[in-house]
C-alpha cells in the first residue's frame, strides 16, 4: 500500500515538474502573445498538422486569440495577420527589431549549418556586406535600367517562338516558363545560357522544383514543429540534404569554372566574376563558402518565384478572359503590331501594370513571411523575447475583405484610380518589407512586365473545352504554385 502511494505520489510530481517546464518554455516572458497551451512533447502540433499554409492557421485562431497569436510548435512561434501588425514586424525601429530569420530552424541547419548567404542569414555584419555587395553589383548590371532590358528581351523573344510552334494542342506551359527565367538567372549570375533540352539544366531545375515541395511536405512541417519526430523521419531529413547538396555542387562547378578562367582586374563578365574579384580584396568576407550560398540564394528566390508568378498569370487570365482582352488591347493601343513592349511602354499601360499587380495580390508567392526577433521587443503591445520566431500571413493579408472588398474576384481596377493611374496600395506586399525585402524586387517586376505584357500581345490563351477548370488554390510548397494546368495558346492574326 505504502509504495502504491509512494508511486503514485511520483508520478504526480513527475507530471507536476513537467507541465512546470513546458509551461516555462511555452511562456517565456509575461505578457507573451496568448494562444493554446498545447501538451506537453506535442504541443500544438495537433491543431496544424493538416495545414500547409499559415492562413488556414491564422483562421482557426484570431477569433478566440487576436491579430497575434503564439503556438507551442517545439518552440514558441508567434503569428502576426492583420496590416497594422505586420506592418509593425516589418518597419518597428526601423524595421531592425524583426530583422532575423528563422531561429533554429532544423529544415535549414539540415543543409545551411552556420545560416550563410542572403535568405537564411541571421542580421549580422556579415549579412549587411553580403546585401550591400548583391546590391552595388546589380545596380552595375544595369538592374532596372534600359541596359539590361535585353537580357531578359532576349529570353521572351525564345519563349514567344516555342510557343509560336505548338500548334493549338492543349499544353501545361510551366517547364517552358521556368526555364525562360532560370536562363536570366544563369546568364547575370553564372555567365551562362542553356538550351531548354539541356539535361543538365532540366536537372537542376527539376532538384530545385522539388527542394521547393519538399518544404511543403508533411514530414517536412512534422520534423520542424514536432521535435521527437526527428529520429523517425531521418530518410526525409536526408533528402533535404542530398537535394540541396545536388544544388550547391552544380553552382560550384560553375564557380570553379570560373576560377580557372577568372584574370583579377580585367573587366568581370558575371556575378560570380564579381565576386571571386571582391574576395580578393575582403578574404574574410567574401568566402567561397559565401559564395555557394549567396549563389543558391539568388537562383532559388528567383527563378521559382518569379516563374510561379508567370505560371498563375496564365491561369487567371484563362478564367477571366474579360481582363486578357483589355491587357491585349491596350498593348496594341500603346505599342501596336510591329513590335513587342518595351520598359518604356510600362507607365503607358496601367491596366497592365494594375493586372499584374492583381496577379500578385491573389497568387501571394511567398504565403509567409517569416522573421525572428533581434532583440527582446514589444508587437502590438505583447512582450517577444530575442529570438522569437514570427510568421507574417501575408496570405491573409492580401485576402483580407475589409482591404480587398470580394477578395476571391480578379479585379485589376482595385489599383488603378480614377483617373486610370496604378496605384500601389501600401497593404500589397508580395516582395516583403522592411530591411529583409526582397533583394531582386526591381529585377522582377521588369521580368513579370515584358513577359506578361509579351505574352499578351502576341498570344490568346484558352482552357481546353471541355475540361474542368482548373483549381485557383496553390499547391503545397514553400512558395505558392498553381496545381498543374493545360491551356491553349493561340497566335493573334
Ligand atoms: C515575383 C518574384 C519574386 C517574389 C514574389 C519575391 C518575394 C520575396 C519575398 C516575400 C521575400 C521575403 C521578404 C521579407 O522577408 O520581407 C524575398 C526575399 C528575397 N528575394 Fe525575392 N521575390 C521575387 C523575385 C526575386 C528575384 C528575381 C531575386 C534575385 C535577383 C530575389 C532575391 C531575393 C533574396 C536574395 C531574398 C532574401 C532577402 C533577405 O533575406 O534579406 N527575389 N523575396
Amino acid at each position: 500500500m505504502d509504495s502504491l502511494l509512494l508511486l503514485g505520489l511520483f508520478v504526480l510530481i513527475s507530471v507536476a515538474v513537467l507541465f512546470i517546464r513546458y509551461n516555462k518554455r511555452r511562456w517565456p516572458v509575461a505578457n507573451f502573445p496568448p494562444g493554446p497551451t498545447g501538451l506537453p512533447f506535442i504541443g500544438a502540433f495537433l491543431s496544424i498538422r493538416n495545414e500547409a499554409y499559415a492562413h488556414k492557421i491564422v483562421e482557426q485562431q484570431v477569433p478566440q486569440y487576436g491579430k497575434l497569436f503564439s503556438l507551442m510548435l517545439g518552440i514558441p512561434w508567434v503569428f502576426a495577420s492583420g496590416y497594422d501588425v505586420i506592418n509593425e514586424v516589418f518597419q518597428s525601429n526601423k524595421g531592425y527589431d524583426f530583422a532575423s530569420r528563422l531561429e533554429p530552424s532544423y529544415n535549414i541547419q539540415l543543409h545551411n549549418p552556420k545560416k550563410l548567404g542572403l535568405f537564411n542569414a541571421d542580421y549580422s555584419e556579415r549579412w549587411q556586406q553580403q546585401k550591400r555587395f548583391v546590391f552595388s553589383t546589380l545596380r552595375g548590371f544595369g538592374f532596372g535600367k534600359a541596359s539590361f532590358e535585353w537580357k531578359i528581351a532576349d529570353e521572351v523573344s525564345l519563349l514567344l517562338s516555342h510557343l509560336k510552334d505548338l500548334a493549338e494542342v492543349p499544353q501545361d506551359l510551366s517547364t517552358l516558363l521556368i526555364s525562360c527565367v532560370a536562363n536570366v538567372m544563369c546568364d547575370t549570375f553564372l555567365g551562362c545560357h542553356y538550351d531548354h533540352n539541356d539535361i543538365e539544366f532540366q536537372h537542376i531545375l527539376h532538384v530545385l522544383d522539388e527542394i521547393f515541395q519538399m518544404y511543403g511536405r508533411q514530414e517536412s512541417l512534422i520534423l520542424e514543429y514536432l521535435p521527437i519526430s526527428r529520429p523517425f523521419l531521418k530518410q526525409h531529413a536526408q533528402k533535404i540534404i542530398d537535394l540541396n547538396e545536388e544544388l550547391y555542387a552544380f553552382l560550384m562547378s560553375k564557380v570553379a569554372e570560373h576560377q580557372k578562367t577568372f584574370v583579377a582586374g580585367r573587366e568581370p563578365r558575371d556575378f560570380v566574376e564579381c565576386y571571386l574579384a571582391k574576395s580578393l580584396e575582403e578574404p574574410d568576407i567574401f568566402t567561397i563558402e559565401d559564395l555557394k550560398y549567396v549563389l543558391s540564394d539568388l537562383f532559388s528566390a528567383s527563378t521559382d518565384t518569379t516563374a510561379n508568378t508567370l505560371k498563375f498569370a496564365l491561369l487567371y487570365m484563362v478564367m477571366n478572359p474579360d481582363v486578357q482582352e483589355k491587357v491585349h488591347q491596350e498593348s496594341m493601343r500603346v505599342v501596336g503590331p510591329s513590335r513587342l513592349p518595351c520598359l518604356d511602354d510600362h507607365e503607358k499601360m496601367p491596366y497592365t501594370a494594375a493586372t499584374i499587380y492583381e496577379i500578385q495580390r491573389l497568387s501571394t508567392i511567398a504565403p509567409e513571411d517569416i522573421r525572428c526577433a533581434t532583440v527582446d521587443t514589444t508587437l502590438a503591445g505583447y512582450n517577444i523575447p530575442k529570438g522569437t520566431n514570427i510568421i507574417c500571413d501575408m496570405r491573409g493579408l492580401h485576402y483580407d475583405p475589409e482591404l480587398w472588398p470580394d477578395p476571391e474576384r480578379f479585379d485589376a481596377t482595385r489599383h488603378l484610380n480614377e483617373k486610370g493611374e496604378v496605384v500601389k496600395h501600401p497593404y500589397l506586399l508580395p516582395f516583403g518589407a522592411g530591411r529583409r525585402m526582397c533583394m531582386g524586387e526591381t529585377l522582377a517586376k521588369m521580368e513579370l512586365f515584358l513577359f506578361f505584357s509579351s505574352l499578351m500581345h502576341q498570344f490568346k490563351f484558352e482552357l481546353p473545352p471541355g475540361r474542368e477548370p482548373p483549381s485557383l488554390d496553390p499547391a503545397p510548397g514553400f512558395t505558392a504554385s498553381p496545381f498543374p494546368f493545360e491551356v491553349i495558346v493561340k497566335e493573334y492574326e
